[in-house]
């Protein structure tokens, strides 16, 4: 239990580099009070354009791929048989400090960036589907939120598949963990994406290249 406490715990602290928060402040902008008023990719990109909105996107995607990294460091000489499932903790701690950073409020993003890093980082099987369904869904629609959505179940369908054919890289002992602590970065951003749900439902979503209002 230790372990996963400290993966978390570290995770989130990386998560905790706010970068279109950052990014923002320097330009004079607190991110979170314009466009959708999140502090992630999209409204970055939305506010401040392409350059800011590419530099939250490696930044966020970056901090969850060094935590996954540090804590593959930490434990693999230790705990070889549990470091993908620490890994995963450390993925999800990311998202936390991404989602809630207790210095702003705990006002963050949605973790999508984030999530794509520990995707990357810890099940990179997965990403080639995730990263088609996100391009080829925002291409079609110009929904970003709908492609932020097909890439967190698409993730937990794969990890579910590739995990039940063995390719997953995970020792069997912590198999139905990864599966659970996988299906908490779907629900995550899924409730994150609640407003975003609600409007696609509604046909009021904000497409790609428009300014919208804020949400709350
Ligand atoms: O990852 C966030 C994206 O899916 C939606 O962002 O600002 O349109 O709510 P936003």
């Amino acid at each position: 239990l230790g372990a996963r406490v400290i993966a978390v715990a570290v995770g989130y602290c990386f998560g905790l580099f706010q970068t279109g928060y950052i990014y923002g402040e320097k330009h004079g902008v607190d991110i979170r009070t314009q466009g959708s008023g999140n502090a992630g990719t999209t409204n970055t990109l939305r506010v401040l354009g392409w350059k800011a909105g590419l530099i939250t996107f490696l930044g966020d995607l970056f901090k969850a791929i060094f935590a996954v990294l540090l804590i593959r460091f930490i434990f693999i000489g230790k705990y070889p048989d549990a470091v993908k499932i620490l890994e995963l903790y450390a993925g999800f701690g990311a998202v936390l400090g991404h989602n809630f950073p207790f210095y702003l409020k705990f006002k963050g993003g949605k973790g999508i960036a984030c999530t794509s890093g520990m995707i990357l980082a810890v099940c990179p099987l997965a990403a080639p589907i995730c990263l088609i369904l996100f391009i080829g869904s925002i291409a079609i629609t110009r929904y970003v939120s709908l492609g932020s959505i097909l890439v967190v179940t698409s993730y937990l369908i794969q990890v579910l598949i590739f995990g039940h054919m063995g390719y997953l890289h995970v020792d069997t002992a912590y198999l139905p963990e990864f599966y659970i602590v996988s299906a908490c970065f779907t629900a995550m951003a899924l409730w994150r994406h609640k407003a975003n749900i609600k409007r696609l439902l509604t046909g009021t979503e904000n497409k790609f290249g428009m300014k919208k209002n804020q949400e709350e």
